[in-house]
């Protein structure tokens, strides 16, 4: 059947399937409030240990993997599940392919996600970052994504139009790099229901983990969010894509570039001294793709800017665009092996992953969701615009504020661990810069405590949208709703 013949046989009757999204988009915000609401605490605990009130379960080294487990995969997954299936149902106008296969993915997700949320904090755990999960719940993840993929790519099989809209490979290449890293990293051999060990050691087990742990950077949190990019920019400014070409070399130099670069987490260690040099010169060199994507999303408000004094949701997209620019530079410098010296250990590099992970990851996801749930749930605008620019200037307040604590904090640690006497002995113990940090962690926790705050008025913005609102799914080939005209400005939040 030709294309043509495809499109004029869609079935009227057939509509896209929101119900999945509309789970995934709220489980984001319920996640959100939960991820970082550990990260909270754990900054707290960071200034008051006694916080962990003497139980192991409390205790900083378990909570921490959780907060990481669920902002990156409760919170990050769950918002890329529902933009993915709600981009690639828009964008090849079809319905989501298996209907029940996707339903399995969001209770198998969330299956996955409150098995972490137990076993963790029980201190089981592989012992390797980002990937600390057991073996169990390793194969319950592989499902999961096996499934993701067959529902997206099924998608994309029935699509009725020839072209594959940008945003799909981005969210297509994630979905497949995520299966080959999990299933490679996790090669394990059980002893026990919750206990393995790897099958790889030593050096190697080292090599393939930060070959994961760079990966699930770019990939889970870098690759897909820029198809998030890709789609709801271009929507919420309502101008095309600045260069469809440009969009093109962006991904491929992009996926190319990042499988290469995992070393520079183990710069200076027992791993080959080439291999070093390798994963530095191609951070290096993603620099490239890194601002050639963010300058492609950037440049698509030309003729549009006037929107940004107007519409909060745009300004999420475009700051998060600026962090991502941020981060990625900061990122590449890291790499350099002088440089690395410096931050390696230090707060710098949790200020570089929450510049990236605060200011890119999550402000694209909350102005994608901010667009995402009015229109799923037949709406044509959230609830309160007022709400929505709160959350803009807390937010972003919060992160300057975490990032800037830790970006002083780690320059300073560094520089004190590594002055010395005349005479070669260290001009600092220890405990002094743990002294000097304090702070800094202060002000750590006043961001992340503001950041925490805005997800806050966006879950009660969400309440509001959707409490009265009758969930709908349009048939397919029907127009979304174009976006609410810019908001008047309104009196009170309250009466928003
Ligand atoms: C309210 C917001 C947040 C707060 C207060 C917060 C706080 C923290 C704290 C205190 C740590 C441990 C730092 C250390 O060990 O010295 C941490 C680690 C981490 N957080 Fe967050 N966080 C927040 C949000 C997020 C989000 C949204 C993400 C990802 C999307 C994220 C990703 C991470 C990662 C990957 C690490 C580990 C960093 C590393 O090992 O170098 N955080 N966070
Ligand atoms: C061009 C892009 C980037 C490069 C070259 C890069 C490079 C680096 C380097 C050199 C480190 C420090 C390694 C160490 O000393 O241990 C690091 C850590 C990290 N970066 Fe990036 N980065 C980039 C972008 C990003 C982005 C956009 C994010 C978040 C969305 C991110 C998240 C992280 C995380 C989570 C870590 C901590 C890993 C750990 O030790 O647990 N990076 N990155």
């Amino acid at each position: 059947m030709t294309m043509s013949v495809r499109a004029a046989s869609a079935n009227s009757a057939e509509t896209f399937n929101y119900g999945v999204v509309r789970q995934f988009a709220i489980m984001t915000v319920v996640w959100g409030i939960v991820g970082m609401a550990v990260g909270v605490l754990i900054a707290a605990q960071l200034m008051w240990p006694q916080l962990n009130f003497d139980t192991a379960w409390l205790s900083y080294g378990r909570l921490r993997p959780l907060h990481t487990n669920a902002v990156i995969f409760a919170f990050g997954g769950s918002a890329l599940f529902a933009t993915s299936y709600y981009v690639v149902q828009r964008t090849c106008q079809a319905r989501l392919f298996c209907g029940p296969l996707a339903a399995f993915t969001f209770w198998g997700w969330q299956i996955v996600i409150v098995a972490a949320a137990i076993s963790l904090p029980l201190g089981f755990t592989s012992g390797k970052e980002y990937a600390e999960l057991e073996w169990p719940i390793d194969i319950l993840i592989t499902l999961v994504w096996v499934a993701y993929a067959i529902v997206f790519f099924g998608t994309i099989m029935k699509r009725r139009s020839a072209h594959i809209y940008v945003a799909n490979w981005f969210f297509g290449a994630y979905i497949l790099t995520i299966a080959v890293l999990h299933i490679f990293n996790n090669l394990e051999v059980p002893f026990g229901w919750m206990k393995s060990y790897s099958a790889y050691a030593g050096v190697q087990d080292a090599m393939v983990q930060w070959w994961y742990g760079h990966n699930a950077v770019g990939f889970f949190l870098t690759t897909s969010f820029l198809g998030m990019m890709y789609y709801f920019i271009p929507k919420q400014a309502g101008r095309p894509i600045f260069s469809y070409r440009l969009s093109i070399v962006h991904f491929w130099a992009l996926i190319f570039t990042y499988m290469w670069a995992g070393p520079h987490h183990l710069l200076y260690t027992s791993l080959p001294d080439w291999t070093q040099s390798l994963g530095m010169t191609f951070s290096l060199i993603l620099l490239a793709p890194s601002w050639g994507g963010m300058v492609n999303g950037i440049m698509t408000l030309s003729g549009a800017w006037h929107k940004l004094r107007t519409d909060p949701i745009l300004k999420f997209l475009v700051v998060a665009l600026s962090f991502y620019g941020m981060a990625t530079f900061e990122g590449s410098m890291m790499s350099i092996r002088t440089v690395n010296a410096l931050s390696h250990y230090t707060d710098w590099t949790i200020g570089h992953v929450h510049s990236g992970a605060l200011g890119w990851v999550a402000m694209i996801s909350f102005g994608s969701l901010y667009y995402l749930i009015p229109r799923l749930y037949g709406r044509q605008s959230m609830y309160s615009t007022r709400a929505i620019e709160l959350h803009f200037w807390v937010a972003t307040l919060g992160v300057v504020l975490y990032i800037a604590a830790m970006w002083i904090a780690g320059v300073m640690q560094g520089l004190m661990w590594r002055a010395t006497e005349a005479d070669g002995t260290l001009t600092y113990s220890f405990v002094e810069a743990v002294k000097a940090t304090y702070p800094f962690y202060g002000i750590r926790l006043l961001g992340g405590a503001m950041f925490l705050g805005g997800v806050f008025i966006m879950a009660w913005n969400t309440w509001m949208t959707v409490r009265r609102a009758t969930p709908v799914d349009p048939p397919i080939g029907a127009d979304v709703p174009a976006p609410a005209p810019a908001p008047a400005p309104q009196p009170a939040l309250a009466q928003a």
